[in-house]
């Protein structure tokens, strides 16, 4: 698994957690089309074989802003690896979508050169230790570091008031990474997916707005990428060193979900 090399003012937005269907195909669309809205074009790069955003992007209607997409899980005997993935020059944004089940070295791939990463989660209780397992394995197989302030979780597929969508709280709560979004469990999602269409562009927008506001949520959360790794630099170089991810991963066990 091969990434671009990376680009200073190109955010790189790593969409991961490997539990399917968690929600990461339609976070990576929903920010690629909330991205396209606003310009400049963003890019999709797809590492997921299901194709899930690609497809979408063929689904997507001609009069809506336009996606770069870059099917990375499909490999070229007549390209290069790198001449592949490439990203066109002017993209600010670019969404890598992640498929389900990736190994440690694939983690390791994909992170190496993000300045934002999210991970979905829904409310089971499977989804929320597989989620451990992912945020465990971000912070010590990947070296992803908490200072870094590129790491974060939404809640996906909610219902307020469960008992679930408590427990999933609680969980998230004790992680210490900040909850961008909380997203509600809604037909909008399919009905957008199936459409090519990201819930930025669903008519009429009253039908909407709640799921809006949420993403728009992550997108303002996103756009705070290069003041994150400022201050995260000016962090590490006041310590001397990097802080260590194992002290919130601790935490993180300790709390009874
Ligand atoms: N908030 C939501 N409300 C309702 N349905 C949702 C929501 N989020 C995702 N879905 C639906 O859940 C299913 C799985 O979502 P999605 O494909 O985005 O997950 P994924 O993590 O990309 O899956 P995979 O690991 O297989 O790639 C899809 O049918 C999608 O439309
Ligand atoms: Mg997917």
């Amino acid at each position: 698994m091969l990434i671009t090399p990376s680009r200073d003012n190109l955010n790189r937005i790593v969409i991961l957690n490997p539990k399917g269907g968690c929600g990461k195909s339609t976070l990576a669309t929903n920010i690629a089309s909330c991205y396209a809205q606003r310009g400049p074009q963003p890019a999709i790069m797809d590492y997921d074989p299901q194709g899930s955003t690609t497809a979408w992007l063929k689904r997507r209607p001609d009069d809506q802003p336009p996606i770069h997409g870059i099917a990375a899980y499909k490999k070229s005997m007549q390209a290069t690896r790198s001449w592949q993935l490439r990203v066109p020059e002017a993209t600010a944004n670019l969404i890598v979508d992640s498929p389900a089940s990736i190994n440690h070295d694939d983690l390791r791939e994909l992170t190496r050169d993000s300045s934002s990463i999210l991970v979905p989660v829904l409310p089971s209780p499977m989804d929320i230790d597989a989620a451990s397992r992912c945020i465990a394995d971000l912070l010590l197989v990947a070296k992803v570091n908490r200072n870094e302030g590129k790491l974060a979780v939404i809640a996906n597929r909610t219902r307020k008031n469960t008992k679930s969508f408590k427990r999933l709280m609680r969980f998230l709560d004790s992680l210490g990474i900040p909850i961008v979004a909380v997203l509600r469990d809604s037909q909008n999602f399919v009905r957008a997916a199936e459409n090519g269409l990201g819930l930025h562009e669903m008519r009429p927008p009253s039908r909407v707005r709640p799921d809006v506001e949420q993403i728009d949520k992550i997108v303002t959360w996103l756009d705070g990428w290069e003041a994150r790794r400022r201050r995260a630099m000016q962090i590490t170089s006041m310590r001397g060193r990097p802080f260590s991810g194992v002290t919130l991963l601790r935490k993180s066990q300790a709390s009874s979900v």
